[in-house]
């Protein structure tokens, strides 16, 4: 008999799910990332009907003014041309608000290799592996770490906007604004979205 020395098929499988879905015990859950891909992406990357285009910080910060809360309670219900769910009722609220904040970040917040075209000087990707690692990669003092996206989950039912908010004011032993008064609201948003979206899809840098 041969040997195998090949990958175990099923590991391959097991990495196509974990790229493809939030977690692989939530595999129902499709990703920000998916769901824009498969749906959002015909109207957002050519602008179609006046959609505001993936990638285009200035016209997505225009729409973000709204808050994230709203943005994704838009998107669910529909406004003007944009049909209610991307035109596809079978996706759910919380992949709705992940797709949401996916292209409010410019799609870059899911992808470490390139910085998020953030019109601040700090990205949430910086922001989070200069300042926040420090208590998230490990889960220092019962921070929820970067990689477990079971410890955010139940946290996310106040919404990104709400972990913004705590991270903002502070929660418990995480200190207001990670302790360095001079971060912006926005720097803020924008680390708290970045260490969402990576918890699902944390893999250590090497
Ligand atoms: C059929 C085309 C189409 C598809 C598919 C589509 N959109 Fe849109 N979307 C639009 C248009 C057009 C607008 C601009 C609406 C306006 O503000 O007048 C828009 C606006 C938005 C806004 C801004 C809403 C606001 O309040 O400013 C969000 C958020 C959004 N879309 C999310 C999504 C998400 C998430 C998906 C995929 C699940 C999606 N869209 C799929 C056409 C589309
Ligand atoms: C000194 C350690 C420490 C640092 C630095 C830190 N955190 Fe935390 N963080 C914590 C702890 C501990 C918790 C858990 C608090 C709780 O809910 O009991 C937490 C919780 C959170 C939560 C969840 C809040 C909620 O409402 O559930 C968010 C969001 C968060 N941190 C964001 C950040 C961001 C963004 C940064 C960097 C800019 C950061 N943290 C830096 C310790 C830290």
């Amino acid at each position: 008999m041969i040997k195998q020395q090949v990958v175990n098929p099923l590991s391959l499988v097991f990495l196509a799910t974990f790229s493809l879905f939030f977690s692989p015990v939530q595999a129902a859950d499709k990703t920000g990332q998916a769901v824009v891909e498969a749906v959002c992406a015909n109207c957002h990357v050519s602008g179609k009907d006046g959609a505001p285009r993936i990638g285009d910080v200035p016209a997505w910060t225009e729409h973000a003014k709204k808050g994230l809360v709203k943005l994704a309670e838009n998107a669910i219900a529909g406004i003007n041309k944009m049909p209610a769910h991307g035109g596809q009722p079978s996706l759910s609220d919380l992949e709705m608000s992940r797709a949401v904040a996916y292209m409010v970040s410019a799609g870059k917040a899911a992808d470490p290799k390139k910085p998020y075209a953030s019109p601040t000087s700090i990205t949430g990707e910086q922001l989070v592996h200069e300042r926040c690692m420090t208590c998230h990669e490990e889960g220092k003092e019962g921070a929820p770490r970067i990689d477990d996206f079971a410890a955010w989950k139940p946290r996310l039912q106040k919404g990104v906007e709400g972990l913004v908010q705590s991270s903002i004011t502070g929660h418990n032993a995480m200190p207001s604004r990670a302790g360095m008064a001079n971060l912006s609201d926005s720097d803020m948003r924008n680390a708290v979205t970045y260490l969402v979206v990576q918890s699902a899809t944390y893999k250590p840098q090497k």
